[in-house]
């Protein structure tokens, strides 16, 4: 795919791993839809710089909560109406939080998959129709113009001090081989798993963080921003990649 001109909707690109996915997507001439939950000024700071790209960056902010259907129906369709039909969606938003399997409740396992899995499906359905000529009566889904689904997962799934989130991204990787099927041969669905990027923005330290000692597998370091950001854009530019996890992970998956 020549991601020139394509719509991509990035979501959490407020801050933190989502607004280098967004930046990236924008400095490759795409037109960038910023979701963002509660992180408006982030968000607007994200447009702001993407905007600012030379030559000619767009980029347009986008509120939903991803737990609530109806919001993931309308970003999709707010999507379509400012900027055009999706055709790279990169599922970035998720919630992580430290909770094992005796005290997780009905309510926080709904939520993780409310957000970590049930919105990525529905903004996958919303995607194929809006590709889809037979949306518009014009055609069968068979001929769908081409796009890209790239969802961020974890190297580590199975994960009993974060029971809910480490369940929700096993799902996630179900739902991305599954619509890699479901939407071939023109929409390439994929997914990268990362290792060790950025620390938890809502961890509460008792030390500093220079003091934690924490195993950083066989590359010995944390990962960046730029290393995950290349990741996905070769997952845009290749069409004949589908139904695959790329580990970004420092070989963290094999240790
Ligand atoms: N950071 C790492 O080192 C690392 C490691 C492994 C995997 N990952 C994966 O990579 C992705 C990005 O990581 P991250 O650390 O940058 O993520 P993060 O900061 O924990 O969360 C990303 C965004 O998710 C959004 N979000 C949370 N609840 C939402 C809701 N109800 N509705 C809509 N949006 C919601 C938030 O948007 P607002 O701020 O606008 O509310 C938040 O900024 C995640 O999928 C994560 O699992 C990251």
């Amino acid at each position: 795919m020549d991601s020139n001109g394509k719509v991509a909707l990035v979501t959490g690109a407020g801050r933190r791993v989502g607004r280098a996915l967004a930046l990236a997507l924008g400095d490759a001439g795409c037109r960038v839809a910023v979701h963002y939950s509660q992180s408006e000024k982030d968000a607007q700071e994200t447009a702001s710089l993407i905007n600012s790209l030379a030559p000619g960056g767009e980029a347009v902010i986008i509120q939903a909560d991803l737990e609530d259907p109806e919001q993931v129906e309308s970003l999709a369709s707010s999507v379509a109406e400012q900027l055009g039909p999706i055709e790279i969606l990169v599922n970035n938003a998720a919630v992580f939080e430290q909770t094992g399997l005796k005290d997780v409740s009905v309510d926080d396992w709904d939520r993780h998959f409310a957000i970590n899995v049930r919105a990525p499906f529905l903004l996958a359905q919303s995607m194929r129709a809006q590709l889809s000529p037979d949306a518009a009566g014009q055609g069968t889904p068979a001929q769908s113009a081409p796009g890209k689904i790239i969802s961020l997962n974890d190297w580590r799934t199975a994960r009993p001090g974060r029971f809910a989130y480490g369940v929700t991204k096993s799902a996630l990787s179900g739902l991305t081989r599954t619509l890699a099927l479901a939407l071939a041969p023109h929409i390439q669905v994929n997914e990268v798993a990362l290792g060790a990027i950025l620390p938890p923005a809502n961890i509460a330290l008792d030390r500093p963080r220079e003091e934690i000692k924490i195993d950083l597998g066989p590359a010995d370091r944390m990962g960046t921003l730029n290393e995950v950001a290349n990741a996905v854009l070769m997952l845009v530019h290749n069409d004949f990649i589908t139904g695959e996890t790329i580990n970004v992970d420092g070989g963290m998956h094999i240790y």
